[in-house]
Order: C-alpha cells, then sequence, then structure tokens
C-alpha cells in the first residue's frame, strides 16, 4: 500500500451509509451511481470482494456495481475516487436536491426518462394518464376507461388515432403513447422552448436507443441525439391551443395545477416554476383548455386531464358547463368525452346550439 493510499481515511460501505443521514435507498443509489462512474475501479473493487471470502459474494460477470453489491458486502472499503464523489452527490441530496435532477433520468412506464432543470420530473400518478388512452385502445395495464354500454373499447387497435399531449414537459405520456403504439400520430406541445428541446431529446434517444437507452451514457447524449434525428413525431411550441390548428381524437393533459399556498416539499422547489404553479387555485391553465378544447377534438375526441384531488368538483362543473361528458374519473384524473353538439357563446357563457 502506498503512504497517499495508507493517509487516506477508510470509510466501508456500510459506515458511509449509516453515516449519510439520508433515505438509506437514496444512499445506496448515490453510492451505487458513485462507483458505476468510476469505471477503473471497479474490477479491482469485485476481485477485493472475492479475495475477501465472503460468502455473500457470487460470482458476477458484470461490468458494474449493483445494488445487491452494495448490500452483500458493507465491509469493502470505498476507493477514495469513488467517495469523493459520493460526497459530492450526497451533499446535493442533504440539500434535498431530487434523485432524478442529480442522476438526470427519471424512469416512467418502464422507460428512462432524461430530465433537466427545465422539466417536471414524471410522477407515478401521470401513467395513469397513459392507462386512459391505452384503455380507449382495449390495451393497458389497468383498463380504466371502458364504454360504459358495451364495456368494449372504443377505438380499434389499428385506428391512426391522432393524440395531442399538451405542457409535454421531457414528454414522458407522448412518447410512451407512441412507443407502446407506433402507429398513434402522437403530437408534442409545450409553451417552453427549454422543455420541448428536452422532449425532443428523449424521442430521439428512446424512439432508437429503446432497448439501449439504459446503458447510453450522459455525456454521450449529444452525439446520440444527432445521429437519430427522426420526424414521425411532431413538436409545436404553443400556449394551449392558440398556435395549434388541428383537431385530435384525444388531447392529453397535465399542465401546472399546483395552487401558490399549498404547502409542498422542499424537493419540489428545484422544479421550475412555470411547470407547477397556476392561478385560480391552480386552475386556471385547465379551465383554459377546457374552453378552447372542442374546437380541437375530433366528434367522439377525449380530454383527458390530470389534476389534484381537491379540484374535481370545481373542474367537472366547469367542464359540464362546456358540454363535455364525464366518462371516468380517477384520484389524480378526468376523462371527458368532447361536446357532442356546437357550443354558441352567448354572452361570454357557453351554450348548446343547432350546429
Ligand atoms: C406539470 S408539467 C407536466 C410535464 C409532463 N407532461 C409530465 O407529465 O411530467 C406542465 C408542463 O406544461 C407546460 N406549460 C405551462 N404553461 C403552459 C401553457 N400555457 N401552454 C402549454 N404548456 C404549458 C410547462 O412548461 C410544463 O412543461
Amino acid at each position: 500500500m502506498s503512504k497517499t493510499e495508507s493517509s487516506v481515511p477508510k470509510v466501508t460501505i456500510d459506515s458511509w451509509i449509516h453515516s449519510s443521514g439520508i433515505d438509506r435507498l437514496d444512499a445506496e443509489l448515490i453510492l451505487v451511481n458513485a462507483f458505476n462512474s468510476h469505471s477503473s475501479v471497479i474490477a479491482r473493487t469485485k476481485s477485493k470482494a472475492i479475495q475477501s471470502g465472503s460468502p455473500r459474494s457470487a460470482r458476477d460477470d458484470s461490468d458494474s456495481i449493483t445494488r445487491v453489491f452494495i448490500l452483500a458486502h458493507p465491509e469493502i472499503i470505498i476507493p477514495k475516487p469513488v467517495l469523493d464523489e459520493a460526497n459530492k452527490l450526497l451533499a446535493r441530496r442533504q440539500n434535498r436536491e431530487p434523485l432524478a435532477y442529480i442522476f438526470r433520468v427519471k424512469e416512467f412506464y418502464g422507460r428512462n426518462f432524461i430530465v433537466t432543470p427545465d422539466v417536471l420530473i414524471p410522477r407515478p400518478e401521470t401513467e395513469h394518464l397513459v392507462d386512459c388512452v391505452l384503455s380507449l385502445r382495449g390495451e393497458s395495464r389497468s383498463n380504466p376507461v371502458k364504454s360504459s354500454q358495451t364495456g368494449s373499447p372504443r377505438y380499434a387497435r389499428d385506428d391512426a388515432i391522432k393524440v395531442l399531449d399538451l405542457g409535454t414537459g421531457s414528454g414522458c405520456i407522448g412518447i410512451t403513447l407512441k412507443l407502446e403504439h407506433p402507429e398513434l400520430e402522437v403530437t408534442l406541445s409545450d409553451i417552453s422552448n427549454k422543455a420541448l428541446s428536452a422532449a425532443k431529446q428523449n424521442w430521439l434517444i428512446l424512439s432508437r436507443c429503446e432497448a439501449k437507452a439504459e446503458a447510453i451514457q450522459i455525456n454521450t447524449l449529444d452525439r446520440h441525439a444527432n445521429e437519430l434525428a427522426r420526424d414521425d413525431m411532431r413538436f409545436i411550441k404553443s400556449d394551449l391551443l392558440s398556435g395549434i390548428n388541428d383537431r385530435f381524437d384525444c388531447i392529453i393533459a397535465n399542465l401546472p395545477y399546483v395552487d401558490s399556498t399549498w404547502q409542498v416539499s422542499p424537493e419540489v422547489k428545484f422544479e421550475p416554476a412555470d411547470a407547477l404553479y397556476a392561478n385560480d387555485n391552480g386552475m386556471e391553465l385547465i379551465k383554459k383548455l377546457i374552453n378552447q378544447a372542442p374546437k380541437h377534438l375530433s366528434k367522439n375526441g377525449f380530454l383527458i386531464l390530470e389534476l389534484d384531488p381537491r379540484q374535481m368538483k370545481l373542474v367537472k362543473k366547469h367542464a359540464n358547463t362546456y358540454g363535455f361528458k364525464l366518462l371516468n374519473e380517477s384520484p389524480f384524473g378526468l376523462v371527458f368525452l368532447a361536446p357532442q353538439q356546437t357550443l354558441r357563446l352567448r354572452s361570454g357563457r357557453p351554450s348548446v346550439g343547432s350546429g
């Protein structure tokens, strides 16, 4: 052992995790990430584990360190460069920065999406919106929307349904739909240029490298993005529907709906305010979208919205005023059928007309 090595304080995996002061799972993930960003130490660390004769050191030919390895070898001394990296990441997490921003990735519907500080971190409850669209075609993990009369899907599987993901952010909703069903015609739209470029990057990577997505290193993203230019996804910058002329069979929107007076966790403060907050108790943008949507939905089209349970009652009432029929509701989502009759505006309020 060299002099320098012997003077470095020896910190084991177990002691580092215990003294981290953060959630144990987060600490393990940080350590795994720190190990894997120093490929030169991985083989050495694994061979030390085998030499230690620990009964837990099962043969492992992979070229990365996993959580299983961390759990199986709490006695391993963390090499200096890994320790430095882990401490840097730990300081960010102790400052309550979300892991998704630290690692620049978040899993959504089984795929890894790149998240930059310009986009909201995809939430598990948003996966339900994807299920709603898929169930309109009779395919989803949970099948939440069925025809009230027949229980059968509303669209045939090979129908080329036109879908708009409005307020796309990282692109997680629309990209998932397109990857699950390539025959869908999907448009991704956002008011933010930065969000649109994050969505584009996710589309380029996930569409071409689906199987390899996990293996792509963050620092090669730009090269991959250039190599993978692809045009079967539309991207539109628009304030709600004002910059969009088409009609869609389905508009799906997870717009900002947080009211500024609500209590949020310190982690949320790292997310872009423009992706989170809206006036009128958080419902301003949702209500505006409901007002604009009839002109942009095909006959029998659907409007699918994510919102907070506290907003359900008022949003349902507002949508009803504009002629939407509620088809399904879940704790964070509402599915509406487009108004079946033309609505005329009289004194600024909608009323049903004869067409
Ligand atoms: C709550 S985030 C949702 C992001 C993503 N769809 C998801 O589910 O993770 C809301 C998104 O709506 C966008 N947005 C905010 N105001 C908008 C507007 N007036 N028109 C279109 N998009 C808007 C934000 O830029 C942000 O990307």
